[in-house]
């Protein structure tokens, strides 16, 4: 085997992987990809079992602790984070400095990004004990800090968190709640909701996830690296991607017009692609699509809602899957092919679709981030680059140039 930095060292070389697609950043325990066979595992469980028979709080601890917990731990660590669902009062008076309009993604970079001017203690990355509370803090708070950008965007007041209910329950209520009425959570709604949180919870080195960790490897406060997450995610190509998806499939409208959305998409002068299709790691399928597209039947039935999307979303995966340029390519739906489906049936508009894949992917982050902190070994992330720029050459003065 080679030690792959005695060799950089002695050879002075370096590898040029553009977009990383055969790099490895880092050593993690966390996840486990194989995208050929369309396997997805968190700390060895297979995705489908724990998105059919777990919740979004066991999920979360078991990323962040290694194991399952005990259903103390369980309870213990899910009072800990409801604890921590309120957001310091003056936190409110930074929504009220955006535009009505403005792109609840955009209020989130700053918002998460603000929370380090609140809790100075868990800046401290040095002790383990404050990375922890961190970590509980940016869980707790982001369903809050989510609602509060979809209730500023509709102009109705926010809701403090009811400690009474679920993480989910909680989050949904203050998104959809009004001051002045009861809320009641809607169950199916509720376990739909918490299913999308575990299919979304970690992805190992993905763009975001990358970033949070290069972030966090200068020694940036957990908040500030979070916030940078945010950010990468907000990306089309990235966890932008299910609300193109819904927006395309909206677009199409109707199956017959499928087969000229197809011709777009094998066509190499135009540059659309078919949003939620195709995946860097997975090559096969994505296992987490599978759920959804079960997910997405079940709770259009019992909302009682018929949606043509939906059904053209099935007959748009049917007809891709035969296509020999989507065969050859590799391309299957995606967990952000059908994800837009659902959350639009619970009443989600397509601007909150990145927000709420932010808001999972928030455990998946600080678990990384933990991961990566705790590590003795650990090193700023600094890559390399090929210069194509000039030789060297002499300075000209302006007026001989
Ligand atoms: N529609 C049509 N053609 C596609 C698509 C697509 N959705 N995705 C890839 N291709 C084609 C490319 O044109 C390229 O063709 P070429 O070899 O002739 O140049 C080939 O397939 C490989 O594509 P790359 O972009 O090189 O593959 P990469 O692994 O870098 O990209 C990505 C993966 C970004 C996800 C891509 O498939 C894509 O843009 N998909 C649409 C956006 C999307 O759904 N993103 C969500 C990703 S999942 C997530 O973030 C949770």
């Amino acid at each position: 085997v080679v030690d792959i930095r005695k060799f950089y060292a002695q050879t002075g070389q370096f590898t040029y992987d553009p977009g990383f697609t055969s790099t490895a950043s880092c050593e993690s325990g966390l996840t486990y990809i194989d995208g050929d066979q369309g396997v997805l595992l968190h700390r060895g469980y297979p995705i489908d079992q724990l998105a059919e028979k777990s919740s979004f709080m066991e999920v979360s601890y078991l990323l962040l602790n290694g194991e399952l917990p005990s259903q103390s731990e369980l309870d213990t660590f899910t009072n800990t984070i409801t604890r921590h669902t309120m957001v310091h009062e003056q936190l409110a008076t930074f929504y009220r400095g955006f535009r009505r309009d403005a792109h609840p993604m955009a209020i989130m970079c700053g918002v998460v990004g603000a929370l380090s001017a609140f809790y100075h203690d868990s800046t401290d990355i040095s002790d383990p004990e404050q990375r922890k509370i961190a970590s509980h803090r940016l869980i707790a708070k982001m369903p809050t800090i989510a609602a509060m950008a979809y209730k500023y965007s509709v102009g109705q007041p926010f809701l403090y968190p009811d400690n009474k209910l679920s993480y989910t329950g909680n989050f949904l209520r203050m998104t959809f709640g009004v001051p002045a009425e009861e809320f009641e959570v809607d169950p199916i709604i509720e376990s739909a909701m918490d299913k999308i949180f575990i299919l979304h919870a970690d992805h190992e080195q993905n763009a975001s996830t990358s970033t949070v960790r290069l972030a966090g490897s200068s020694g940036a406060n957990p908040f500030a690296c979070i916030a940078a997450g945010i950010a990468c995610l907000w990306g089309p190509a990235h966890g932008g991607a299910n609300e193109a998806a819904l927006n395309m499939l909206r677009e199409i409208g109707t199956p017959d017009r499928i087969p000229e959305y197809i011709a777009r998409a094998k066509n190499k002068d135009d540059p659309f692609r078919l949003m939620g299709f195709g995946h860097r790691v997975y090559k096969n399928f994505d296992p987490r699509a599978k759920v959804l597209s079960k997910a997405a039947a079940e709770v259009l039935d019992s909302l009682g809602i018929s949606d043509p999307v939906l059904d053209t979303a099935r007959e748009l995966e049917q007809i891709a899957l035969k296509d020999q340029y989507f065969i050859d390519k590799k391309l299957y739906p995606n967990v952000d092919f059908y994800s837009g489906v659902i959350l639009s049936a619970i009443g989600f508009p397509t601007t909150m679709f990145t927000v709420l894949f932010a808001l999972a992917r928030t455990v998946g982050w600080v678990a990384q981030w933990n991961e990566m902190i705790s590590d003795p070994d650990q090193k700023i992330g600094r890559p390399r680059q090929l210069y194509t720029g000039p030789t060297q050459r002499d300075y000209v003065p302006v007026d001989r140039r």
